[in-house]
């Protein structure tokens, strides 16, 4: 008898749980994301939680504060005139990392940045280009994606040399060094390029090359191909 008694207090513990479970409905999703993170567990059980420890690359994107300033997807960042940073080339974004630190790009906005990457050592920077080129932003779209390939920005994109370097689709770079440029805002492309143009960005020999055609555009081509370039996904 008493066995028995134990048995339906242990039933009824149990369907109260799975329909608490059930209940919960539509909220479920979004809690899980909570705990998860952005990249966190997968293996979510009913009843329990496994969270998975961050990648290492993942813990110092938010250990050193980038997701402030860049987003936590990497895509969105705290200003239109950021740059996009996730699926961003490895080689290239180690090599931006060293130039904005040591204070050889020091254009645009990167003295905001070099504040922040003062103290972080090569060894970390290697981990975190290595996060930003094959982890961060998963698979989240990057660029508009409404690509119009007769539009005069497109035009100008093949014709004004641009695909020589950084490939038909804006992300193919014919030297790993080089960026990947597909998906960028209008505002950080404008700005890069008018830099590239008078000199204010020179943190390479390869940017110098860039620079060398920089006379073939016009402030309104720019304003064109930056269109362009924020409409082709990365
Ligand atoms: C305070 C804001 C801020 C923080 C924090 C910050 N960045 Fe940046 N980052 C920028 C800005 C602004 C630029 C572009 C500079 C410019 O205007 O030319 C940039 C540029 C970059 C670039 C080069 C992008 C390109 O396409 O050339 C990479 C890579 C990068 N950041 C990675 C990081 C990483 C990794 C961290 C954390 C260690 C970080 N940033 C922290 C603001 C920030
Ligand atoms: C001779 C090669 C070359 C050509 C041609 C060239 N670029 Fe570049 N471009 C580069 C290199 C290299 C960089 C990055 C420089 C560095 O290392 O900092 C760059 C940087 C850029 C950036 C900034 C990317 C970032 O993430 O900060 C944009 C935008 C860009 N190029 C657009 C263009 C457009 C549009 C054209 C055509 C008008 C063009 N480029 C032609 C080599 C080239």
């Amino acid at each position: 008898m008493k066995r028995n008694l134990k048995i339906v207090q242990l039933c009824v513990l149990v369907l109260g749980v799975a329909s608490l479970a059930s209940c919960s409905g539509g909220d479920r999703e979004e809690r899980l994301t909570k705990i998860r993170g952005v990249h966190g567990a997968d293996e979510v059980g009913r009843g329990y939680v496994e969270v998975i420890p961050l990648s290492p690359g993942a813990q110092l994107y938010r250990d050193k504060t980038c997701n402030t300033c860049h987003g936590d997807d990497g895509i969105k960042g705290l200003l239109p005139s950021y740059p996009v940073i996730a699926r961003q080339g490895e080689e290239y974004a180690l090599q931006q990392m060293k130039d904005i630190q040591s204070g050889s790009r020091a254009n645009g906005q990167s003295a905001a940045m070099k504040a922040v990457v003062q103290d972080i050592t090569e060894e970390e920077m290697i981990i975190l280009a290595e996060y930003i080129a094959n982890e961060l932003g998963g698979d989240a779209p990057i660029g508009t994606g409404v690509v119009d390939p007769e539009s005069p920005g497109a035009v100008l994109f093949r014709t004004k040399t641009c695909t020589a370097c950084h490939g038909k689709d804006a992300k193919s770079p014919i030297l790993p060094t080089y960026p990947r440029i597909a998906g960028h805002t209008p505002e950080y492309v404008i700005q890069q390029m008018t830099d590239i143009k008078s000199g204010d960005r020179a943190n390479s020999m390869a940017v110098m090359g860039m620079k060398g055609i920089m006379h073939l555009v016009t402030e309104e081509e720019i304003a064109l191909l930056a269109e362009y370039i924020s409409t082709v996904p990365r």
